[in-house]
């Protein structure tokens, strides 16, 4: 389901749009969830998950709380389409907050009046948290990287990899670095941002790569594993994006076509010769419109 397709000779894509929730998040989602469980921190039946976001990691929370029946209440910041608040509400979470969002209330404020006021409303909330929950890049070193790992030895590659990647909280980049190198391979990175942004100085423009970039450091990615840095233009990730579906027939997410450009663009330099160079493909381009 997950698997790796070999895009051209030397560059390899893993695919994460067929987990649950359509991303590479419903695995972040998955073992957050387990864990709560786990600690008592969810009761099914009880407990209401909380949490802002808009994007992929809602969708992989829906998914991992589907199992035990446990509602999802998310709070969506206004920059997001209809088109998603419309699909999240389909597939089953309860957006709330709207009017406080409408009178400038950020959504993390958002989050925390319901925290205080969860006996009032009848509610015993659990705030999944994804930017401070580090459980996140246990799923990525744990999971994805030794899927990944086993797929790439099957596939009979070197021991040398290029692992192209981009980061939001930094679980992904971070998690499956850590897990590749613990699998033996020799692994450098290249950290993909848009044009005009830089995570590290928390620089950050209006750029359509939802996902990456997204207005604060990220918090798990640790740059001692960052060993490049390359930023992308919307119109060559665009070229990527088409060059990708030419060749595979899948449509990827921005971002992954964003670092599928920059993957193009290093590995036919001699220092890579011969290095085997990884993406993610971590959602498909079907939400984002042109
Ligand atoms: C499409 C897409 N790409 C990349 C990322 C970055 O993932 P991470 O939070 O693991 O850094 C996200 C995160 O939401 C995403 O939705």
């Amino acid at each position: 389901m997950n698997t790796i397709i070999k895009v051209i000779d030397r560059l390899f894509t893993k695919l994460e749009i067929n987990n649950l929730g359509s991303s590479h998040k419903y695995r972040a989602a998955c073992l957050i969830i387990e864990d709560a469980l786990r600690k008592g921190s969810i009761i099914p039946g009880v407990t209401t998950v909380i949490e802002k976001t808009g994007g992929n990691f809602g969708f992989g929370l829906i998914a991992a709380c589907h199992p035990y029946g446990i509602p999802v209440e998310l709070v969506v910041g206004l920059g997001f389409s209809q088109a998603k608040r419309d699909l999240l509400e389909c597939v089953g979470a309860q957006l709330i907050g709207k009017h406080l969002l409408l009178s400038g209330v950020s959504p993390k404020d958002v989050v925390s009046v319901h925290l205080e006021n969860q006996v009032q409303l009848g509610k015993s909330y659990y705030y999944t948290d994804q930017f401070n929950n580090p459980i996140g890049i246990d799923a990525h070193r744990y999971q994805t990287a030794s899927e990944l790992a086993c797929q790439l030895i099957d596939a009979g590659v070197g021991n040398k990899l290029l692992f192209v990647g981009c980061a939001g909280t930094g679980a992904s980049f971070t998690g499956i670095t850590l897990g590749l190198k613990e699998y033996g391979f020799d692994v450098s990175t290249v950290l993909v941002e848009p044009f005009g942004c830089d995570s590290k100085e928390g620089l950050f423009t209006d750029h359509r790569f939802e996902g990456m970039a997204v207005g604060v450091s990220p918090p798990f990615l640790d740059w001692s594993l960052v060993d490049r840095r390359s930023q992308v233009e919307h119109t060559e990730m665009l070229t990527a994006q088409g060059w990708f579906h030419q060749l595979t027939g899948i449509y990827i997410g921005y971002t992954a076509a964003a670092c599928v450009s920059v993957a193009q663009r290093l590995i036919s330099l001699p220092e890579y010769a011969d290095t085997t160079c990884i993406t993610i493909a971590y959602d498909a381009g079907f939400w984002y419109q042109n």
